[in-house]
């Protein structure tokens, strides 16, 4: 018996309002992904010394940090470089042209240029690696929409020729309900709850294949309501004892959660525990059993 994903697409994006954990859930996604083929989790500019919850050097080569399981930064010049280098005969004529501030310039004046190459090379990724997932710790909600919109928006403007052909094909995976998946991570908190909104209905209007939402960092009620009053009246008798003062504190974050989540009314969603564990591997392994599911055949 193995563990694994009850969503079988190839590439996995997660994106959600900033701070909502989608740097922690996309690496549980992988992290269970890992355990039946060979995985890649990517950010997008992350732009970090150390991937903050394997705490490893990310660049743009991938890098396997654990059995199956590979990491790696897709930052936007990288991305253009590799295009250029893969598309211009001779190309190795101009590494120092590709490395200069005048390369920089150039590379940022085509709007959506830089999108589109990251896009490219996810789209290399997922169609032509030995990659059996691809999982996207992908931009905040709006960064996110921006990038999807780049593909079609391309190919109105540019409507022959190479970009012309790359930006349809990233454009079909994108579509393709097989192999592409948009994960909606929030907090049970109703200003993420609204951009996990947003970001489902822009899917839905664009036909991509979106949902579930991942509600992360949720605190179940423990206490009836009845307990609690029994509780704070304690509270009050005995001098404000600290465990009692949690439990109160705790109780309250429950309720005041189960009234945002009525937000996601109609909305198929999965509920994360709050952990205290520090992050790192022990709170994705944690993490990683409430996304997965047990299955006999691998
Ligand atoms: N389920 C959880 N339990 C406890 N802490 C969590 C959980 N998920 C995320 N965190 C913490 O919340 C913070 C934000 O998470 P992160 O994944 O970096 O968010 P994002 O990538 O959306 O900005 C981090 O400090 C992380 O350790
Ligand atoms: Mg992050």
């Amino acid at each position: 018996m193995t563990q694994g994903l009850p969503y079988l697409e190839k590439l996995l994006i997660v994106s959600g309002k900033g701070g909502v954990g989608k740097t922690v859930l996309s690496s549980a996604l992988a992290a269970v992904c890992a355990s039946s083929g060979p995985t890649i989790l990517l950010s997008l500019n992350g732009n970090w010394p150390a991937h903050p919850v394997f705490e490893v050097p990310v660049a743009y080569e991938p890098r396997e940090i654990l059995p199956d399981l590979w990491i790696a930064d897709v930052d936007s010049l990288s991305a253009v470089r590799e295009y250029v280098k893969r598309k211009v005969p001779f190309s190795g004529l101009y590494d120092s042209f590709l490395t200069s501030h005048m390369f920089r310039d150039f590379a940022e004046a085509a709007p959506g240029f830089q999108e589109l190459m990251c896009l490219g090379k996810i789209y290399d990724l997922v169609c032509e690696s030995r990659f059996a997932r691809v999982i996207v710790d992908a931009p905040a909600t709006g960064h996110l929409m921006t990038l999807l919109d780049v593909p079609s928006a391309t190919a109105k403007v540019v409507q022959v020729g190479p970009l012309n052909h790359n930006a349809r094909k990233i454009q079909d995976m994108l579509l393709d309900p097989e192999r592409t998946r948009v994960l909606l991570a929030t907090l049970p908190e109703e200003m993420a709850i609204q951009e996990a909104r947003e970001l489902h209905e822009f899917c839905v209007e664009r036909r991509i294949n979106t949902g579930p939402v991942l509600v992360n960092q949720h605190v179940a009620r423990r206490f009836e309501a009845s307990e609690v009053e029994q509780l704070l009246q304690l509270q009050a008798a005995d001098g404000l004892a600290a465990g009692i003062r949690a439990a109160c504190a705790e109780a309250e974050l429950a309720a005041v959660q189960e009234l945002a989540l009525t937000g996601l009314e109609g909305m198929d969603h999965l509920l994360l525990p709050r952990l205290t564990t520090h992050v790192g591997e022990d709170l994705i392994q944690r993490l990683a059993r409430h996304l997965s599911v047990e299955s006999t055949n691998g």
